[in-house]
C-alpha cells in the first residue's frame, strides 16, 4: 500500500513518532538552558513528539509532570532529578504502566534498580576529584607553605552534583593537610544565590579566605561579584575552581577573574534521543552511559573558548 501524500513510503514503514515525556529540573543555570536547548533541538531533529516540563526546582512539580505523562501513555519517560531520593513511589507507578524510565544527567537513590533503564550523564564524584586535582597543583606550585582556607558554594541541597561534587573534592585534597574547607553552604546553583551566600562568607571570615570552590560556575559567577564590591580581586585575593565550562565562565577566565573550570557537558539530547528510540524499540542499551569531558584552566581559555558549544 502506498500512503497518499508521503511519497512512496509503504504504510508499514511509517511509524508513529516517538512520543517522550522529560521533566527538567528548572531554568536555574546557564548549563541548564544549555541541556534543555539540546534536548529540544534533538528531539526535532529526531522527529520525537517531545513532551517537556520544567519543575522550577522542586521535586513534586516533577512527580506530577511524570504522573501526567503516565496518564497521557508517552513511550518513554526521562527527567533529571532535582535531587536524588522520593523517587520510588512514582517510578513505580510508570513501572506498572509498563513506560521505561530514563535518567538524564542526575541520577536517583532507589531501593529497586529495575525502576529505570539507564543513567546517561557525567560522572559528578570524577568533577570534585578533578576540581581537588587542580587545586592540590596549584597550591604545590604556587604556595606549598601556606595554610589554604576554602569555602564552598553547594549546589542544591539532596541533587546528585552537590552530594559528589563535594565528596570527590574533599577526598583529593585530604592528601594536604593545610588545605581546609572553613564555610560550606548551598546557594542552589543559581548567581544571585552565589553572591548572596559569597557576601556572608566575606562578611564572616574576609581576608582569610584564599581560595573558592564552586559547584558550578553560576554560583561562581555571582561570587565574582560579591569579591569586586568587597573590595578584593577575584581569581587573584582568591583562588576560584567551579564546575559546567559554560562559556560565562570561558569569559570570566579570560578577565582573569576565574582560575579554573572543570567541564560537565549539558549536552545530553542526541545521546537520550538515541537511548530512547533503542528502548522503545526493545533493543539493549548500557545501564550507565557516562559522559566524556575535560578540564580548562584560565591558560587555555581565550583559546577554547570559540570552540565552546554552551
Ligand atoms: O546537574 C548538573 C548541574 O545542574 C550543573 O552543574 C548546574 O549548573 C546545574 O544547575
Amino acid at each position: 500500500a502506498i500512503a497518499a501524500g508521503f511519497g512512496s513510503l509503504p504504510l508499514a514503514a511509517m511509524a508513529a513518532p516517538l512520543t517522550i515525556g522529560f521533566s527538567q529540573v528548572g531554568a536555574e543555570s546557564e548549563w541548564r538552558t544549555a541541556n534543555t536547548m539540546s534536548i529540544k533541538d534533538a528531539a526535532k531533529k529526531a522527529r520525537v513528539n517531545l513532551k517537556f516540563a520544567d519543575a522550577q526546582q522542586r521535586q513534586e512539580n516533577q512527580i506530577k509532570a511524570i504522573r501526567s505523562f503516565i496518564a497521557q501513555k508517552v513511550d518513554v519517560i526521562a527527567f533529571s532529578p532535582v535531587v536524588e531520593t522520593g523517587w520510588d513511589t512514582v517510578l513505580r507507578e510508570a513501572k506498572a504502566a509498563k513506560i521505561p524510565v530514563i535518567l538524564t544527567d542526575r541520577t536517583v537513590n532507589v531501593s529497586d534498580e529495575s525502576l529505570y533503564v539507564t543513567f546517561i550523564g557525567s560522572d559528578f564524584v570524577e568533577e570534585g576529584r578533578r576540581a581537588g586535582r587542580w587545586l592540590l597543583e596549584h597550591v604545590k606550585k604556587n604556595s606549598p607553605d601556606s595554610a589554604v582556607n576554602i569555602v564552598e558554594l553547594q549546589g542544591t541541597v539532596g541533587s546528585g552534583p552537590a552530594i559528589d561534587r563535594k565528596k570527590g573534592f574533599e577526598e583529593v585534597i585530604a592528601a594536604n593537610k593545610k588545605l581546609k574547607i572553613i564555610r560550606s553552604q548551598t546557594a542552589e546553583f543559581t548567581r544571585s544565590k552565589g553572591k548572596e551566600v559569597m557576601e556572608a562568607f566575606l562578611k564572616a571570615e574576609g581576608k582569610k579566605i584564599n581560595v573558592l570552590y564552586a559547584h558550578n560556575d553560576d554560583m561562581a559567577i555571582g561570587a565574582i561579584q560579591a569579591i569586586e564590591e568587597a573590595g578584593l580581586k577575584p581569581g587573584k585575593d582568591i583562588v576560584i575552581v567551579s564546575i559546567d565550562g559554560v562559556k560565562g565562565a570561558f569569559e570570566a577566565m579570560i578577565a582573569g577573574k576565574l582560575n579554573v573550570t572543570v567541564e560537565c557537558s549539558p549536552l545530553l539530547g542526541p545521546q537520550l534521543m538515541k537511548v530512547a528510540a533503542d528502548v522503545a524499540a526493545g533493543r539493549p542499551v548500557p545501564r550507565r552511559i557516562v559522559t566524556q569531558e575535560g578540564v580548562f584552566p584560565a591558560e587555555v581559555a581565550a583559546k577554547e573558548l570559540p570552540n565552546r558549544k554552551y
